[in-house]
């Protein structure tokens, strides 16, 4: 699948975003090695901290569903700029993605594309806990 048709994907997963309170739609889409895609969509609730973001609802469907080799993850927000991960997604996306490309989508579906280490530089990981 093409970056094209990932940022459409990740505009799609905006629909079934449930942001309640802070009426920020995000959605994301996440291909795989062997190019499945796994949508989410950010999810608030009544207690604001349980928010999960777009990215980490997607990664964590796919991951549960026994994926764990990715290619990119597209992130597509409502604004004229650009939606780039929260910092605890970055960290999500270095440990269980690895170095993918994150293709960050606007609301005029143009694209900006980064690598994993350059959103998040010098990252702990597990080699850190050795
Ligand atoms: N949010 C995401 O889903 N992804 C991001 O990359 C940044 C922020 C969500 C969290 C919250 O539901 C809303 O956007 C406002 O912060």
């Amino acid at each position: 699948m093409n970056y094209k048709d990932l940022a459409a994907s990740a505009i799609e997963a905006k629909k079934n975003a449930v942001p309640t309170y802070s009426k920020f739609h995000v959605g994301a889409a996440l291909l795989t090695e062997d190019n499945k895609v796994y949508l989410g969509g950010n999810i608030e609730t009544s207690s604001y901290s349980l928010t999960i973001c777009a990215e980490r609802t997607a990664i964590f469907k796919a991951i549960s569903e026994g994926e764990r080799k990715f290619k990119a993850i597209a992130i597509a927000g409502d604004t004229d700029g650009f939606c780039s991960p929260c910092g605890a997604c970055r960290q999500v996306i270095s440990d269980l993605c690895g170095e993918i490309d994150i293709v960050l989508v606007n609301k005029n579906s143009e694209t900006k594309i980064y690598k994993t280490s350059e959103i998040l530089p010098h990252a702990f990981s597990d080699d850190d806990l050795k």
